[in-house]
């Protein structure tokens, strides 16, 4: 979604924009622009629709000497994603340039009320709003005209805010959309990703909901909307440039696939103890005997992140025998959830930004339920509002799919499901075997990764079809949900997971002569069951295309390819299934031509509601 970038120092401004824009790239935008504070009446705006490469051939870099600036993609909310309406917005004097994320809701009462005033406006963006009003209430003192006008506006916002008459000075604000102060030595970089500051520095100050910051080449300062002064910790980020850098790969979906094995050994380091049966989840320690009470867990998350909560409600009832349910967190917040003494809800977010699920925590707290999270990206909304939580600790993940973020939230889900459950009736040797288990997926996720010849001729026989079914049982259910996810939402061909059984209840209408149907016939209890499922298929004339585990009887009668993993404890497997499936998906992406890393219509994280 959009991208904040903000530069105030010694070195020339705009390199050091566009360089951040290109690495908010990956949040998805459809426009993008930059303004510099230059000595002049106006501040200078370039900006343009399309991609980044667009922007830099309208710009000037060698006369563009400004050392103050902010850049900008968008991601088209109010009006269409044109030259017009891209940011940065500027009141009607010039003097001033915004940008902004999020969403002003008064935005048409403003507008008019503005237009009353005789104001003028150039775009349909209610961001332009917010540049006009800030124009008016300005006298002089940036800052004040900023915290005045935002005394004005409901709605979400993270912005930067630049004023010819003020140079070297930016000033930010936020209120549910992130923002991020980089501070270096006699500079400092503004951004509403990490992705955009690491290249220049690893101190950060994570602005809080409500605050204001006033950023100059030699410091900042924050204040809250009250303009009482705050005093912010520097924290240090732990990303590395190369972990947002290819590193050779054509895609960060394939980076990250492959990155798996590395990154669940990171997750789990320090973590779990097989021999003792035992496991340490620091961020979960002052609310342990509140979370051993727990009479029953709420899961809830967007896309991915719900599919690994569906997992995690099999875990948890698996492993802690607590009783627990998978929400959308769009659909919780809205049906007046039932939260009794003992829930706990636990919010899935790999980017910790997400609208819909910070929405659903913040309902959950409201009705007093322990609310945690299970977040990668360190500091972010969603992490801060939770009374506790566990970070995935994968590594950034860039690519618009998610892949190693869910195998990171399914491996924490399962910690916790063992802490909780050792807490509960899970005996030590039990513990011990699932630890066990689990320390070893990492290796064995390598072994599914060597099968990545087998995906790519699995995707260059059916990418040209446009129906996929995908089926799982039990644990691999969702398993077939994120598999038929990730094919669509990169390759753009229809797909649709269900729990095998199901399909006879209506979707087998759709089977047809060679229609590829993705089967999870993994070693399970439930096996010869999933034989007859695929039985039916084939006699439709569906090609089966078969994950199972290594000496499986009587698969390779039945599918029309096979692909194996190796052998775990049921509630493991998808950590290991799902790898072919990601796999499959990325390589028919690329077959058809598609933007792997940029689908369309997507965005990394969606903070809209
Ligand atoms: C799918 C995907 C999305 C996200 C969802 C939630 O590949 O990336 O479905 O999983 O938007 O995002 P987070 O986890 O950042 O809350």
């Amino acid at each position: 979604m959009c991208g904040i970038v903000g530069y105030v120092g010694p070195r020339p401004a705009l390199p050091i924009l566009v360089e951040g824009l290109r690495r908010l790239e990956y949040r998805g935008y459809d426009s993008s622009g930059v303004a510099l504070v230059n000595g002049e009446r106006t501040v200078a705006i370039t900006k343009s629709a399309g991609r980044i490469n667009v922007l830099e051939q309208l710009l000037d870099y060698e006369h563009a000497t400004a050392t103050c600036g902010i850049g900008h993609t968008r991601w088209a909310t109010h009006g269409a994603p044109t030259d017009i309406n891209a940011h940065p917005h500027t009141d009607q004097t010039g003097r001033i340039a915004v940008i902004h994320n999020g969403i002003i809701e008064n935005y048409r009462a403003l507008k008019t009320y503005l237009a009353q005033q005789g104001v003028e406006f150039q775009s349909q963006t209610d961001t332009e709003v917010l540049a006009q009003l800030i124009g008016l209430r300005y006298h002089g003192n940036l800052e004040r005209a900023v915290r005045e006008a935002l005394l004005e506006v409901d709605g979400t916002y993270g912005l930067a805010v630049v004023c010819s008459e003020e140079p070297g000075v930016l000033v930010a604000a936020r209120k549910g959309s992130p923002l991020i102060i980089g501070v270096g030595k006699n500079e400092n970089i503004l951004a509403s990703d990490a992705a955009a500051i690491i290249a220049h520095t690893t101190q950060v100050v994570y602005l809080a909901d409500g605050e204001i910051a006033r950023i100059t080449a030699d410091g900042f300062k924050t204040t809250t909307m009250d303009a009482a002064p705050v005093t912010k910790e520097l924290e240090e980020i732990e990303w590395t440039l190369d972990q947002i850098e290819l590193g050779g790969h054509d895609h960060f979906m394939s980076k990250e696939i492959f990155e798996q094995p590395a990154a669940l050994e990171m997750c789990m380091r320090g973590r779990i103890d097989p021999h003792t049966g035992s496991v340490h989840l620091g961020g979960l320690t002052d609310c342990a005997r509140e979370l051993t009470r727990a009479k029953r867990i709420i899961l809830t998350g967007c896309g991915t992140a719900w599919h690994a909560a569906l997992v995690g409600e099999y875990l948890f009832e698996e492993l802690a025998r607590i009783p627990t349910e998978t929400e959308y967190a769009s659909e919780f917040r809205y049906r007046n959830p039932i939260i009794e003494d003992g829930t706990v809800v636990i919010a899935i977010s790999q980017s910790g930004e997400t609208a819909d699920t910070y929405a659903a925590l913040c309902e959950a707290q409201d009705r007093g339920a322990l609310a945690l999270g299970v977040v990668n990206s360190v500091g972010s909304t969603i992490a801060r509002q939770t009374d506790a939580g566990v970070y995935l600790h994968v590594g950034p993940e860039i690519g618009v799919a998610s892949t190693k973020a869910f195998s990171g939230q399914v491996t924490v889900l399962a910690m916790m499901a063992a802490f909780l459950g050792r807490r509960k009736h899970l005996s030590q040797p039990g513990a011990s075997q699932f630890l066990e288990a689990l320390s070893v997926i990492p290796r064995q996720v390598e072994q599914c990764l060597a099968t990545a010849d087998q995906c790519r001729a699995v995707a260059e026989r059916y990418h040209e079809r446009l129906n996929w079914l995908y089926l799982g049982r039990g644990f691999n259910y969702p398993v077939a949900l994120e598999g038929a996810l990730k094919l669509k939402e990169i390759s753009y061909i229809h797909a649709e997971g269900l729990p095998a059984a199901e399909m006879k209840h209506g979707p087998i209408a759709l089977i047809e002569e060679g229609m590829p149907v993705v089967c999870i016939a993994t070693n399970c209890a439930q096996y010869d069951k999933i034989i007859s499922n695929i039985e039916e298929v084939r006699s439709r004339g569906g090609h089966v295309i078969a994950i199972a585990t290594e000496g499986n009887r009587g698969i390779h009668e039945v599918a029309e390819q096979v692909i194996h993993v190796p052998d775990t404890l049921d509630p493991l497997q998808p950590l290991l299934t799902v790898v072919p499936l990601q796999l499959i998906a990325y390589h028919a992406a690329v077959l058809r031509g598609c933007n792997v890393d940029k689908p369309r219509n997507l965005a990394k994280s969606v903070t809209v509601e």
